[in-house]
């Protein structure tokens, strides 16, 4: 993957048990695709081990109903020494239509970890590799 691609990372359905007591969809569900969309770029990225360090401007946009569709993509915004920055979008499909649109988009910080969970830089591996 190159930087500034936006690539989709997973795609599920929003069945029953993703919803909260009161039968809409949990944000909290989203928000754990969104960190494992965010992590497996950034892993695959520092070829090893990466923490979520912080999650920001969350905005929920558009609604997410059971049986939409749900795709989750992300970008490289920034590399820094041990960080990386992605966006990360989530688009939903709507029963019987076609067309995706937008839902959710968040700012996710990744830190690459040596042995020790202490941040490393996000390249050394590539060069010793
Ligand atoms: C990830 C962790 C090892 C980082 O340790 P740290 O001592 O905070 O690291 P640093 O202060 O050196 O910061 C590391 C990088 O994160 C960046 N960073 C730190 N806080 C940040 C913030 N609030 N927003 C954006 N970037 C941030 C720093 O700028 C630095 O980036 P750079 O190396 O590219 O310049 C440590 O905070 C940790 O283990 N956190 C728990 C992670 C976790 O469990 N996540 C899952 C939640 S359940």
């Amino acid at each position: 993957m190159s930087e500034k691609e936006k690539v989709l990372v997973s795609r599920t359905i929003a069945v029953p048990a993703d919803t909260n007591p009161w039968g809409d969809i949990f944000g909290g569900w989203v928000l754990s695709l969104m960190d494992i969309a965010a992590g497996s770029i950034a892993a695959r990225l520092a070829r090893g081990t990466v923490a979520t360090k912080a999650i920001k401007e969350v905005t929920f946009d558009t609604p997410i109903f059971v049986g939409d569709e749900v795709s989750v993509y992300a970008e490289i915004d920034k590399i820094g020494n041990s960080s990386i920055t992605l966006n990360v979008y989530v688009t939903i499909r709507r029963k019987s239509q076609s067309e995706e649109f937008h839902a959710v988009k968040g700012i996710f910080v990744m830190v690459a970890l040596d042995e020790n969970r202490r941040p490393r830089p996000v390249r050394q591996k590539w060069t010793e590799a």
